[in-house]
């Protein structure tokens, strides 16, 4: 932490660009942490938290209900196919507690008292709090703690870049599903299979092969699992479908969604459960059968608005149908970054890059430094006008999901360059 001396101040944010307090503006292609939909400043996403300020401001979802969330629940359950109920918190981490203690709960409220066990993937990420880092354990961001984490049941991720030798990727992916349903089928105390949709984004930006989420979630009806998915960072359109499990063709039991709901301008977030999962909850008082959990801004009207106003706009403008549009001009600069001698790997989905930097191409060695290469990418990307932040040797590309093509070539050019010149201070 101690190369961190001094914060540059974002005082201002318009589209794409974020400036600071001495007038210097940056792209932001981090998308503030993965959650911009419109840009900065967009005027119908600020009339929507306006409007709503003026009626009221916060009321807890404790005994009472609004109309913003109502409406939201109502928009949530029409784009989100087998969901039949929604719960509010105010981020993705918690939604993904939520997930988890729904899906341990429900086997006991049902009855079935062995069912105690949570089945992952590695280095999958679900968020900072302690039942998140449990089931989303990433070594190197919360081994200190790993005492403390309840135990999971941890399967491998097929990575295309990463193959076994004398495997085919395909037997690559056959192994980790077999060895899935190996232990599937051993023992009767799998609770839930919980995993993020479409791709792994703090892990390294794996994007799962087609079927692979499918399989897993068959293999969860095969032997009676819960499946519980996490779109908190991969659906709304990041991976270019409003619901990724839907193009995985994987509905789940319970799934969460966050960052993006709000268009990135309030913190809310939210997990959506089935009818069966809904019903185990909803026995009389004395069955104790509730589900206790709830935040003081759980249901925030103005979080709730502007969530309405930006599924409303995903609509109004074919945001869908444009991010596949845009996400195309990724392909173009392939090559050029493939080229770049410290990139060993390329993956991109959607509105989503990942470049992973290595020492050693042939070897596929990845950069280990000393020094923090978050720090020099973003003073680099300072330098070239575009703010990066980087995950171990993985440099995130997630910018705002509206971004225009000409805008995705100017981030994509400044990319390059700070590859380029960060490259002598990380090698
Ligand atoms: C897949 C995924 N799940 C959960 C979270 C946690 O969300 P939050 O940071 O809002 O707690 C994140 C955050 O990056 C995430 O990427």
């Amino acid at each position: 932490m101690k190369e961190w001396t001094t914060f540059d101040t974002i005082s201002k944010g318009k589209g794409i660009w974020l400036f600071d307090s001495k007038g210097n503006k940056i792209i932001d292609a981090v998308g503030s942490m993965w959650c911009n939909v419109w840009g900065h400043s967009n005027p119908q996403l600020i009339k929507a938290i306006t409007t709503q300020s003026k009626q009221i401001q916060h009321s807890s979802l404790f005994n009472l209900t609004n109309e913003p969330v109502e409406k939201l629940a109502k928009n949530l359950i029409k784009i989100s196919p087998g969901m039949n109920k929604v719960f509010y918190s105010d981020n993705g981490s918690s939604a993904m507690e939520i997930a988890i203690k729904m899906a341990l709960q429900y086997w006991k409220n049902i009855g079935e008292s062995k069912k105690t066990q949570i089945a992952t993937v590695e280095n999958g990420y679900h968020g900072d709090t302690f039942g998140a880092m449990s089931v989303g354990y990433v070594p190197e961001f919360f081994g200190k703690f790993k005492k403390q984490l309840f135990s999971t049941i941890q399967f491998p991720v097929p990575n295309e870049y990463r193959i076994p030798k004398e495997l085919t990727f395909l037997d690559y992916q056959n192994n980790c599903l077999e060895k899935i349903e190996k232990r599937f089928s051993k023992k009767d105390n799998i609770a839930a299979f919980i995993m993020e949709s479409g791709a792994q984004m703090a892990g390294g930006v794996i994007i799962y092969p087609k079927d692979f989420q499918k399989k897993i979630s068959k293999l969860c009806k095969k032997y009676n699992i819960l499946f519980v998915l996490d779109e908190i960072a991969t659906g709304f359109g990041r991976l270019g479908s409003m619901v990724q499990y839907q193009e995985q063709k994987s509905i789940p039991d319970i799934v969460a969604y966050g960052k993006m709901l709000t268009g990135g301008y309030m913190t809310m977030a939210a997990t959506l459960a089935s009818k069966k999962i809904y019903d185990s909850f909803s026995g009389e008082f004395y069955d104790w059968k509730h589900l206790f959990h709830g935040h003081t801004y759980t249901g925030n009207p103005l979080a709730a608005a502007v969530s309405n106003e930006n599924i409303q706009m995903y609509k109004k403008y074919n945001l869908i149908k444009k991010i596949q549009k845009t996400s195309k001009i990724f392909e173009k600069y392939y090559q050029e970054i493939s080229n770049i001698d410290i990139v060993g790997d390329v993956r991109h989905k959607g509105m989503l890059m990942g470049i992973e930097l290595v020492s050693n191409k042939e070897k596929k060695t990845p950069i280990r430094t000393k020094k923090s290469i978050n720090k020099v990418f973003f003073e680099e990307g300072k330098n070239q006008g575009v703010y990066l932040r980087t995950l171990g040797n993985i440099v995130m590309l997630v910018p705002p999901l509206s971004i225009q093509e000409n805008e995705l070539e100017i981030l994509l050019s400044r990319t390059i360059k700070t590859i380029k010149a960060a490259k002598s201070k990380i090698i």
